[in-house]
């Protein structure tokens, strides 16, 4: 029996994020700086979270750390098994796994990142709890999420209001961008954390572009999208609202994306 309440949650999102690999061309610069920004040094034992396509956890081994790197979904962890293999990082061990159930021993790690991952696992406080039982004393915590108030976590609230709602008791990810919730998350297992700011640049000839892009790629929209297939107004309407959503973002070819860096040492 699968003690698991989110179990059916973890399986779409496993379907969900399938298509993802063509975004890490965007999500690749952020990798550079979460890693710079963790402050990642030669030798130390680094876990990557939600890796995806791994480009975290090839930045991470570029810069002399020992990486291990979790997913849920199989697919993307086959795209970065093949990105480490171009790279010629081949000892990255990689796993398939979920972030509220890490299978790592207690005290693994000096450094837990996650780059736009840990925050679609439902349970903030689990995966916390988690994230914090495989580092070391002193280890530390860096993070990359989606703030509420801007671009991604506002789409993400469209995607929302469009969907069914999800399983009581599920937490928003965008929450996770909330300087105010992520100190209180953290709170319980690390000193207080340091944050910092920074902008993902998505070139895109137009909105529509930016759009089509998102519709095949960022598996929530994706999904959405394909759900309204027999209901082609309320579609338009969506359409409609994501161009008017993105439109004080669009400048010069480029989507801006603001994201939010959080590190934390562990107590
Ligand atoms: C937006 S992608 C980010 C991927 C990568 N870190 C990057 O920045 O390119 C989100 C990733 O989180 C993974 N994910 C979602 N829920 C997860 C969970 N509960 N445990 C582990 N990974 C999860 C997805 O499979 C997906 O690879």
């Amino acid at each position: 029996m699968n003690q698991d309440p989110f179990a059916e949650l973890k399986k779409r999102q496993r379907e969900m994020w399938a298509s993802f690999a063509p975004t890490a061309m965007f999500t690749t610069p952020v990798a550079g700086h979460l890693v710079k920004f963790a402050q990642v040094a030669p030798g130390e034992a680094v876990l990557d979270v939600g890796t995806g396509t791994g480009v975290v956890a090839l930045t991470a081994a570029r810069a002399g750390a020992r990486v291990t790197a979790l997913d849920l979904t199989p697919a993307l962890l086959e795209e970065a098994r093949a990105n480490a293999r171009i790279a010629g990082l081949e000892d990255i061990v990689w796993t398939e796994g979920d972030a509220e159930q890490l299978p790592y021993a207690d005290a693994s790690f000096d450094v837990v990142l996650s780059q736009f991952g840990h925050m679609f696992a439902p349970r903030p406080e689990i995966t916390i709890a988690e994230m914090r039982r495989v580092l070391k004393p002193g280890g530390r915590i860096a993070v990359a999420t989606w703030p509420p108030e801007h671009l991604i976590g506002c789409m993400f609230a469209l995607i929302g209001r469009y969907s069914p709602p999800p399983p009581a008791g599920a937490s928003p990810p965008p929450q996770w961008g909330n300087p105010a919730t992520v100190k209180e998350r953290l709170g319980a297992h690390f000193d207080p954390p340091f944050f910092e700011r920074g902008i993902m640049a998505f070139p895109a000839l137009s909105i529509e572009h930016y759009r089509h892009f998102m519709e095949r790629s960022i598996g929530p929209m994706q999904k959405l999208v394909e759900s309204l297939a027999t209901e082609p107004e309320k579609l338009a309407t969506l359409r409609d609202e994501f161009a008017a959503l993105v439109a004080p973002y669009y400048s010069d070819n480029v989507v801006r994306q603001d994201y939010l860096l959080t590190r934390a040492q562990a107590r």
